[in-house]
């Protein structure tokens, strides 16, 4: 195991809202995530995905089990650790130059620094020539790009993304797809993303994760060493996608008993 691998254990957590019955959402999760490793974490929805990217980003406390980067515990959030959501959360009083220089600012980078750091990752992105709009005059796969470029400022070890890309049309979410692997090649750092699409799975994994319907945990874990990009007719993609489709049947039926027994 290398110092930097992000090691969950036996993992556990159960909300607690006021005045609400309380929910398990995961139970016993258990994986190590190695430098550098792109997982995917697939299952059907309401089984706890984005409860736990939550809980590794440091934002809600686990209520078993343990989470440790580096042998470290992980008892808050870190500009190590960077998280992205389904719709980009920029600021839209700012441009996307000034969204991408906010977080450096914050850590006390000068503000020339900033501007520059700021403007070689937009071009990094293909938004070169965008930096002065702002979100709201952006496509929602620029805003997306927008977004991945504000996480990266921050030089994550680990970027977290959940349904990045499930509020695009499909040939965006394509696009989007390879130029995330250009920027995960590009950056060494690890990736966990949440996705309920098993072709997004099947394009980007490392090891794909499946839940069970809730309350989550690991049903199995699959690698994937086809190397990328990956053609949708090679025959090891049709096999994955049978394989990920028999194992989410079973827990998406499960999930769907559950939520009319309620
Ligand atoms: N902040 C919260 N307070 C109470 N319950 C929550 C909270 N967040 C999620 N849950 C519950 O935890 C379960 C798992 O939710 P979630 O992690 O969002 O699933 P997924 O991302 O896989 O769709 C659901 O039953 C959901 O209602
Ligand atoms: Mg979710």
């Amino acid at each position: 195991m290398s110092a930097e691998t992000v090691t969950l254990q036996h993992v556990g957590k159960t909300w607690c809202p006021v005045g609400r019955p309380s929910v398990e959402a995961l139970r016993d999760f258990s994986i190590d995530i190695e430098p550098g490793e792109f997982i995917v974490l697939l299952g059907p929805s309401g089984c706890g995905k984005s409860t736990l990217l939550y809980m590794l980003a440091g934002l809600e406390d686990i209520s078993t089990g343990t989470i440790r980067e580096g042998g470290r515990e992980i008892t808050g959030p870190s500009p190590d650790r960077g998280l992205i959501f389904q719709e980009a959360a920029l600021f839209p009083w700012l441009t996307i130059a000034q969204n991408v220089s906010f977080g450096l600012s914050i850590q006390g980078l000068g503000s020339k620094e900033c501007e520059q750091r700021a403007r070689e990752l937009l071009r990094s992105v293909g938004l070169g020539g965008l930096m002065d709009k702002k979100p709201d005059e952006l496509s929602g796969g620029m805003r997306q790009r927008a977004a991945c470029a504000r996480a990266l400022a921050m030089r994550p070890k680990l970027l977290m993304m959940d349904e990045p890309f499930a509020a695009l049309d499909v040939q965006t979410r394509a696009k989007m797809q390879d130029f995330l692997l250009q920027l995960w090649q590009d950056s060494g750092a690890s990736i966990v993303l949440v996705t309920h699409s098993i072709d997004e799975a099947i394009a980007l994994a490392d090891r794909v994760v499946v839940f069970t319907a809730r309350p989550g945990t690991v049903k199995t874990i699959v690698p994937i060493d086809i190397p990328r990009p990956r053609a949708s007719r090679d025959p090891r993609v049709h096999e994955l996608r049978d394989q990920f489709t028999e194992l989410l049947a079973d827990e998406v039926d499960r999930a769907f008993a559950e939520q009319e027994a309620l």
